[in-house]
């Protein structure tokens, strides 16, 4: 890796945090200090944010790495935490959830509201056999009744397995199985691109192969004709006839919140677990510190789905632990037209927006003239994640959502680290367009090589995390030894400098001139082209800084010669012509401009234009599927994508050699 190019470091631009928002600033540049000088102490801080039933005894038991246990002796309750307490302190009538549907509906959720809500279903669970331990799984539209299950089930000290909704059969059924889940809570369908879509069908033939499920409860969203077995219980027949009275009782810090599967490059996918008081510390304060969240007066969006990591903590459990009022969409970004987000900020006058990178690749792409007929001036400020943010599609969203007012924190972290690892902090940090910037006050991240050293200022390697932090996964479910051998053996225990014990994340990075870190994608997604180490993120953020280029993919296929070469899939900007003699006069000048940008070693070998790209539904791009379009192969496994027609698109397209 330390032979990467140079040209992401090379990036000059810099923002420093706008004055007043600095000057009123949750969290200031004292905190990287205070947590430096005692890393357990500044966590114990932030962990008396929250309402604990029973204080801990400890902050942190390492005795048996990598097993942690954090604020060891200490008990709370989840639910009570994101919703009685804000009631309990007379702020009742705040909105916790203006909720859009896609088709228009709306409702509007306050915290007394939410607490009613929360204890009649948590009532109805304990009803339904449930009790603190078991496993349940949720499949659902992004609806109010997906965050009350969860923090339902979190009340009763039921382990959650949210399934994404737009999930198979199959992917729902290995999950109950896996997790052992004796309750499925669902819904009849939800609204996608302007239809009902359904789910209950896809719950009934998973229920069908699952005997551990014992009851089914569906919410009934959109009303469309359901199938009915004898395991199913509707939600308004029995949540919403229940008792609304419900004494929410403690547990230990380190009772099972959640399971949240994540799919591996190989193998089945890994059962996450995360436990209860570190992740709510962790989520709660990043929350606060990196959306430098101001709950009485701010409008959060977060626009991921229940599905992902994302929902879990910055929808469910990081903005209701604090208190805030938050906007949930239930639909696609282009229903009923390309500009609904930005109709959506306008509406509700959101603050502070947060989503990925393709999303705000696809904006671009839709042109620049739909978010400029809207009024965004209540955004201040505006965050990213799930992949790394290009410079080019960094500067997109600082000047055409942020008007060049709003700082841009890109957000490093994953399912595994539970909350937000790596962040600028909007009041604190200058930025750089393309960069996560340094890890978070309290989280120690590094950048080292391939023997587990650090690498100095401008080099390349492995992300790693070097001490435990409170929200880190606790284990995969049932199979500690996967635990251990996914994210702990590659630097083996004892790695390093005495006898620390090295999180491998599975990303490439590096740090800039000024310490800075640069995230370069999964190592997977790493070429060796001709002996030289070349990132695909870093010829994906040269072909996107062109001005024709609205996103781009780059693969590395087998070469008889360089043993990988580049090829790139790029998706034009809407107003660019790619007929004929257009189209071939684009790819050359495409090439040249990778070759210009990072030196000739980095020309792709082939550009291909196409219409879309292949992605998962959490918007990563499947860059697996289009290595196998660029080594000619059939095309393997494409039930995790999104749309598959696409697939088809381009491997035509690659057969005519447009
Ligand atoms: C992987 C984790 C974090 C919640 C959503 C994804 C990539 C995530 C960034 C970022 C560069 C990023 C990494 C990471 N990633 N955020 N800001 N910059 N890369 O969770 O599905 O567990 O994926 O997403 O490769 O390892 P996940």
């Amino acid at each position: 890796m330390s032979e990467t190019l140079a040209n992401l470091s090379s990036e000059s631009r810099q923002f420093p945090p706008p004055e007043e928002l600095a000057a009123a600033a949750n969290v200031k540049a004292g905190a990287y200090e205070e947590a430096a000088a005692d890393r357990l102490a500044f966590w114990a801080t932030q962990a008396d944010r929250l309402t604990w039933a029973k204080k801990w005894d400890q902050v942190l038991d390492w005795s048996n790495p990598p097993f942690a246990k954090w604020f060891v002796g200490g008990e709370l309750n989840i639910a009570y935490n994101c919703v009685d307490r804000h009631v309990e302190a007379g702020r009742g009538d705040k909105v916790a959830i203006h909720w859009e549907g896609e088709p228009g509906d709306t409702r509007t959720i306050t915290y007394a509201e939410l607490l009613k809500l929360v204890s009649q279903a948590a009532n109805t669970l304990t009803e339904l056999g449930i009790a603190a331990g078991d496993r349940v799984a949720i499949y659902m539209p992004m609806i109010p009744e997906a965050a009350v299950a969860m923090l339902a089930c979190a009340r009763i000290g039921a382990t959650h397995s949210v399934v994404f909704g737009g999930f198979s059969v199959d992917a729902l059924s290995t999950r109950i199985k896996d997790a052992d889940a004796k309750l499925v809570i669902t819904a009849d369908g939800g609204y996608r691109r302007g239809k009902p879509s359904a789910l209950k069908p896809t719950v009934d033939e998973a229920v069908a192969k699952s005997p551990s499920i014992e009851n089914v409860l569906v919410v009934r969203r959109t009303g469309q004709d359901v199938e009915w077995t004898d395991k199913d219980k509707w939600w308004h027949e029995t949540v919403e006839q229940a008792s609304p009275e419900h004494q929410a009782q403690p547990f230990d810090a380190e009772h099972p919140l959640f399971i949240l599967y994540t799919s591996g490059t190989t193998g089945k996918p890994k059962g996450i677990l995360h436990t209860t008081g570190g992740y709510l510390t962790q989520v709660s304060y990043t929350h606060n510190a990196v959306f430098d969240l101001k709950p009485e007066t701010d409008v959060y969006w977060c626009t991921a789905d229940i599905g992902w990591v994302t929902g879990h903590s910055y929808i469910v459990y990081g903005p209701l632990s604090n208190g805030a009022t938050q906007v949930m969409y239930e639909g696609t970004p282009d229903t009923p037209g390309r500009d609904r987000f930005w109709q959506i900020v306008d509406k509700y006058k959101v603050s502070i927006l947060y989503t990925a990178p393709t999303l705000i690749r696809t904006m671009m792409k839709w042109g620049d003239d739909i978010p400029a007929g809207y009024d965004l001036s209540s955004l201040r400020v505006l965050g990213s994640v799930g992949e790394p943010i290009n410079p080019e599609a960094w500067m997109w969203y600082r000047e055409n959502i942020g008007r060049n007012r709003t700082p841009i924190v890109d957000t490093w972290w994953q399912t595994e680290t539970g909350g937000v690892m790596i962040s600028p902090l909007p009041g604190v940090t200058a930025t750089k367009p393309g960069s996560a910037m340094t890890p978070l006050p309290g989280i120690t991240a590094d950048v080292v090589d391939d023997q587990a050293e650090s690498v100095p200022n401008g080099g390349g390697g492995f992300l790693v995390l070097r001490d435990p932090w409170p929200s880190m996964l606790r284990t995969i479910w049932g199979d500690d030894k996967r635990f251990l051998d996914t994210y702990w053996s590659r630097f083996g225990a004892g790695a390093g400098s005495g006898d620390e014990w090295i999180y491998f994340a599975g990303d490439g990075a590096k740090k800039d001139e000024d310490g800075a870190l640069w995230l370069l994608g999964r190592v997977d997604d790493v070429m060796l082209v001709s002996g030289h180490n070349i990132s695909t993120t870093e010829v994906e953020s040269a072909l996107v800084s062109h001005p024709s280029v609205a996103e781009a993919a780059v693969v590395g296929a087998t070469d008889p010669t360089t043993g990988q070469a580049i090829v790139a899939f790029v998706i034009p900007r809407g107003s660019v012509d790619t007929e004929g003699d257009a189209g071939d006069q684009l790819n050359v000048e495409l090439r040249n401009h990778v070759s210009k940008t990072l030196g000739p070693i980095a020309k792709p070998r082939q550009i291909m234009l196409v219409p879309e790209l292949p992605k998962t539904r959490s918007g990563k791009i499947m860059r697996r599927l289009l290595k196998d379009v660029a080594e000619n192969r059939s095309l393997g496994d494409v039930t995790t994508l999104q749309d598959s027609a696409v697939m088809e698109l381009i491997s035509k397209g690659m057969q005519t050699g447009k």
